[in-house]
């Protein structure tokens, strides 16, 4: 097991530097990249490469194009004729990089309109998606140096974060924020602010992160969340907008999770009757009943009262909750 694990490091590791070879020697990857307003030093800090044109170019760096590992890698794919063919093909490639420095993963992006508009690494020995974050491993000085990560949606996110001077954010990779994800970064920092897309997709993506915190979350972590316009990601906001505006943004306007979670139950739930704040109660319940940091479990239930129009006693006994 150890050996073959080995093994796919190594695979990784030469496939991300042959696409880095491939990505100097094509000057459409290196313009589509400077169009995005990267910077060749901030591609280099990410490792990003390219992914040529064709079905089997990584047969020219392995020798062993038949070698199952690369399968077993997730980099070659084996089709129904039984021929090997590259899974990835025309796209700029984000190697994921996992907490020892090794690459575990890739993202790849086309260059134009074409679909799936990123394609992932599947899961393999070395990578399983909802346990990574992608720039944890480059980013994580940077957290501890401002105090904070910022979680974002995609990798465009975090390198054009990083390109504009904000070195501390980190993205799940397409999935929902797992409580491993959250675990795993308040081992770096007390304070994660979700910044997903404006769009409703990430306003979805948000409660699921804080659906997916609450189990994880100690008393003296701050969990926020900075929701941008409709119509803007963090890349699209800190190109228009720059390092300072955002910086401003993160100052003031990050909602903090227990005034998100109610805001939304209000919105949802009609508190000026009995039948709505009964209905209330009813979807606040399962979220509350998570939380074990103490204090804010404690806090939280006496802010639900507050809005259910009770006192925390009757809360509690409702709830058969022993004090
Ligand atoms: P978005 O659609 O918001 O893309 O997906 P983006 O990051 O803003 O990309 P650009 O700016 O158009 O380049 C956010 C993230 O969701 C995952 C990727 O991780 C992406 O970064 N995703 C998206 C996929 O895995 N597959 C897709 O087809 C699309
Ligand atoms: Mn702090
Ligand atoms: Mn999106
Ligand atoms: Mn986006
Ligand atoms: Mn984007």
């Amino acid at each position: 097991r150890a050996k073959q694990a080995a093994s796919l490091v190594e695979i990784m590791q030469r496939a991300a530097q042959f696409y880095r070879q491939q990505l100097k020697q094509t000057p459409l990857a290196i313009d589509y990249l400077k169009k995005r307003g990267l910077t060749g030093e901030i591609a280099a800090r990410f490792g990003l490469g390219y992914a040529p044109t064709g079905w089997q170019n990584l047969e020219v760096m392995f020798d062993h194009y038949a070698d199952p590992a690369l399968v077993e890698a997730g980099l070659v794919i084996i089709n129904d004729a039984g021929q090997r063919y590259d899974r990835f093909r025309d796209r700029i490639m984000f190697p994921i990089v996992g907490q020892r420095g090794d690459v575990i993963g890739f993202g790849g992006r086309v260059l134009d309109a074409g679909e799936p508009k990123y394609l992932n690494s599947p899961e393999t020995p070395l990578f399983q998606k909802g346990n990574e974050l992608y720039g944890l491993f480059q980013a994580r000085r940077a957290i501890r140096d401002a105090g904070r990560v910022i979680v974002v949606e995609g990798y465009m996110d975090v390198v054009a974060l990083a390109q504009h001077g904000v070195e501390y954010a980190v993205a799940t990779l397409g999935t929902a924020t797992t409580a491993t994800q959250v675990q795993k970064l308040l081992r770096h920092t007390d304070e994660i602010v979700f910044c997903f897309d404006g769009d409703a997709a990430g306003r979805r993506a948000a409660w699921r992160a804080m659906e997916n915190s609450l189990a994880i979350l100690n008393d003296g972590s701050h969990i926020g969340f900075l929701f941008l316009a409709p119509e803007h990601d963090p890349d699209s906001y800190i190109r228009a907008f720059g390092k300072d505006a955002f910086e401003t943004l993160l100052t003031g306007e990050v909602v903090p999770l227990s005034v998100y979670l109610f805001k939304e139950l209000a919105t949802h739930h009609d508190l000026g009757n009995s039948e709505g704040r009964s209905a209330f109660l009813q979807a606040a319940r399962p979220l509350l009943s998570q939380v074990r940091a103490p204090a804010l479990a404690l806090m939280l239930r006496k802010r639900c009262a507050e809005l259910a129009s009770l006192q925390l006693f009757e809360l509690d006994n409702l709830w058969e909750i022993k004090s």
